[in-house]
């Protein structure tokens, strides 16, 4: 007891089951999740991602199953990365109507489309042969404005297979306003850019790179990406992708990021997401297996910590089984 409030005691709320219900102030809701699906052009069966247990290379038809079963968990959406049998310095495969994600779109805004909403990621990286998130100059840098063209060339391909946002994720300047002039451009007026605006140079992308094959030959994407150490950047990030256009933005990674999450969302007022990426699941999962940690309060309670630092929406590879946990 304390001896000076002797009224005060907290503990009241927290002694039953329903009365902590009752107070909770957060939840992850199974709407606001974001399941990322890697779709594997040329294989026959999925293909475990060892770094990451429990995600597959889908196949064509693989994806399409995972799809609904998001769907009936009450997923809220997906986001669609693909993976090109073949790659080269343009990333050729991004934009080709037949590629493998422009397939998997048409597929999956047929089977699931009304049920939640289908994305598509879009950059350059899982499609260029080395590696990087745009074209290169022949010195070996990264283009901004000619990889723009690329991303505008993407964007109008993705939407004409039927995609339902469209989420750019490789960090060049004035990526969202080329976009949106594409898409305008085309007619597609109704597609709304959620941009993966603030996106750290980040090491809890590693488990990632083999899921979507798309580490950079050489060098890395410090150049484009975030410095860990800056908070204001991602501001100004943000609002440069929303007077740009960006119609929701990203906060990514999670974990690590709450910060900016908390203060990008105090902000902007356009929906803000968080990328709970691939590290952060290989983390617990590998504890998990471990037995050191109890994987599924673990899994809620992360959900719950982007949820309450203010994360609109949540992209986490947990998406299905959270969804089902929450229900
Ligand atoms: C780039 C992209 C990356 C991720 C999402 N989009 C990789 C990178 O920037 O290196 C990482 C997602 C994750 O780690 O789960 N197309």
């Amino acid at each position: 007891m304390n001896a000076r409030f002797p009224a005060a005691r907290p503990r009241r709320l927290r002694r039953t089951p329903a009365l902590r219900r009752l107070v909770a102030q957060t939840r992850p809701r199974p709407e606001e999740l974001i399941l990322p699906v890697f779709v594997k052009e040329g294989i026959d069966e999925p293909n475990p991602v060892v770094s990451m247990p429990g995600v597959v290379q889908h196949t064509r038809d693989s994806v399409r199953k995972a799809a609904q079963e998001a769907a009936e968990a009450g997923v809220g959406g997906l986001m669609v990365f693909g993976i090109p049998q073949y790659k080269d310095e343009r990333g050729s495969a991004a934009d080709d109507p037949g590629g493998v994600v422009q397939r998997t779109l048409r597929d999956l805004d047929s089977d699931v489309g009304d049920a939640l909403v289908v994305m598509a990621d879009l950059c350059l990286d899982e499609y260029t042969a080395h590696g990087h998130c745009g074209l290169l100059t022949p010195t070996g840098e990264v283009d901004n404005d000619a990889t723009l063209e690329r991303y505008a060339s993407i964007a109008v391909a993705q939407a004409a297979a039927g995609v339902q946002v469209v989420a750019p994720s490789g960090m060049m300047d004035g990526q969202v306003a080329a976009i949106r002039a594409a898409l305008d451009g085309a007619g597609y007026t109704q597609v709304p850019i959620l941009a993966y605006a603030a996106k750290y140079s980040s090491a809890f992308y590693g488990p990632f790179r083999d899921a979507a094959e798309g580490a950079p030959r050489f060098g890395d994407r410090s150049g484009y990406q975030q410095d860990p150490a800056n908070a204001d950047e991602a501001l100004r990030e943000v609002a440069l992708d929303v007077a740009e256009g960006a119609d929701m933005v990203m906060v990514k990674p999670g974990l690590a990021y709450l910060d900016i999450i908390a203060k990008v969302a105090r902000e902007c007022l356009v929906p803000v997401s968080a990328y709970q990426v691939s590290g952060e699941y290989a983390m617990v999962e590998a504890a998990a297996e471990k037995g050191w940690l109890d994987r599924d309060r673990a899994v809620l309670e992360t959900l719950t910590g982007l949820r309450r630092a203010g994360a609109a929406q949540i992209l986490t590879y947990w998406a299905t089984e959270a969804a089902r946990m929450l229900r």
